[in-house]
């Protein structure tokens, strides 16, 4: 049985737009007191976008990259016609715009296939025709397109699998936002959720608020309970009462890059709630698209974990500014849970337990 597209009353978390030369992405920094769409057509917004966190969630943000590339390559390039700086054009574009955010793999991922089929549609040209020119649009749009479809089928597929570890009422603890605004449609963590809701399985799910940003409360909360289902909001510092009482079955967690022993970076926080999940004997399912799946960082050590500004601490979601000037601040966007701690990790494939 596949999911229903009706129940998603959110659009795509990115949409190229009817003239196929700007997306448009809903300002997730807005939510959940406005939904506000932003159309983008520039390299600096896109960058912007993705750095502001406007648009965030490892998938979504692999997804707008190549997007992004296809639209910011179709506006600027049309008068070059030298292959040689045609070439070092797209490269400056995917270049910068693959330095907007470090941690999560699908936006260098993204980045690479376009880079690849461009590089392909380039070779052998001793001038860029303007045939050549839209070869060379359309290869590139056609990649994008074909980037969010497939984040769309394996989304869909880890719901599908996920969902079989879910039983009538499971209470399910999540952290961060790994949903529907997180990937192209559905969600990594939440797909199994979606699932579940709509086979009837009513679950529960615990959202944690995820310090300093809010994605759990601003985001998990709004899309959950925008598809009906019973959600309850939790500061992160609660996960260990509501485990110590026998009240979650199971911790669902997203990634932004699992290295190759399995280690797995996720939102600020995750670890804690992956010790605390093997104390408890709680199951911590990891979930995940292949494309968030690196094959080539060894381990948790080698990730490049970003580094964020202090005021998403001292200020930004407070009235006023909450902590003394000056003080000193630790903000980092990831932590790495080691594999050891990892039940499982879910993907379009199935359920792994071993890496
Ligand atoms: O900083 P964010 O909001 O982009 O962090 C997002 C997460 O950590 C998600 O859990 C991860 O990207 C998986 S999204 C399907």
């Amino acid at each position: 049985m596949q999911m229903e597209e009706k129940r998603f009353v959110l659009p795509d978390a990115v949409v190229l737009n009817e003239h196929e030369d700007s997306i448009t992405i809903l300002d997730q920094t807005q939510l959940p007191a406005k939904e506000v769409y932003l159309t983008i057509d520039k390299e600096a917004d896109l960058i912007e976008a993705i750095q502001k966190l406007r648009l965030r969630g490892a998938p979504a943000i692999g997804v707008a990259a190549a997007f992004g590339v296809y639209v910011c390559f179709a506006r600027t390039s049309a008068s070059i016609t030298s292959p040689e700086v045609l070439e070092k054009h797209f490269q400056g574009i995917a270049n910068r715009i693959r330095a907007s955010r470090p941690t999560a793999v699908n936006l260098a991922w993204a980045i690479e296939r376009m880079t690849s089929v461009f590089h392909h549609s380039l070779s052998g040209l001793a001038e860029v025709k303007p045939e050549d020119f839209i070869r060379l649009k359309d290869v590139l749009r056609e990649e994008a397109i074909r980037i969010k479809n497939e984040d769309i089928t394996m989304c869909r597929q880890i719901g599908e699998h996920g969902v079989s570890l879910i039983s009538k009422g499971s209470r399910i603890l999540t952290h961060c936002n790994a949903g529907h605004l997180a990937v192209s449609r559905y969600g990594t963590a939440l797909s199994p959720i979606y699932r579940a809701q709509e086979l009837g399985l009513a679950p529960k799910v615990y959202a944690d608020e995820t310090r300093p940003l809010l994605q759990g409360a601003r985001l998990t909360a709004y899309e959950l309970m925008k598809f009906g289902i019973d959600t309850t909001l939790v500061c992160d510092n609660m996960a260990a009462s509501l485990m110590g009482q026998g009240l979650i079955d199971m911790v669902m967690v997203g990634c932004d890059r699992v290295a190759a022993n399995g280690d797995v970076a996720n939102k600020i926080g995750t670890c804690g709630l992956a010790i605390l999940a093997h104390y408890y004997h709680v199951s911590f399912y990891v979930l995940g698209p292949s494309s968030t799946f690196d094959a080539h960082t060894p381990t948790g050590k080698d990730i490049i974990i970003e580094q964020r500004p202090a005021f998403e601490v001292t200020d930004l979601h407070y009235a006023h500014r909450m902590a003394p000037e000056g003080v000193k601040v630790y903000n980092p966007a990831f932590d790495v849970t080691p594999a050891s701690l990892v039940t499982a990790y879910i993907t379009e494939k199935g359920i792994f337990t071993h890496f």
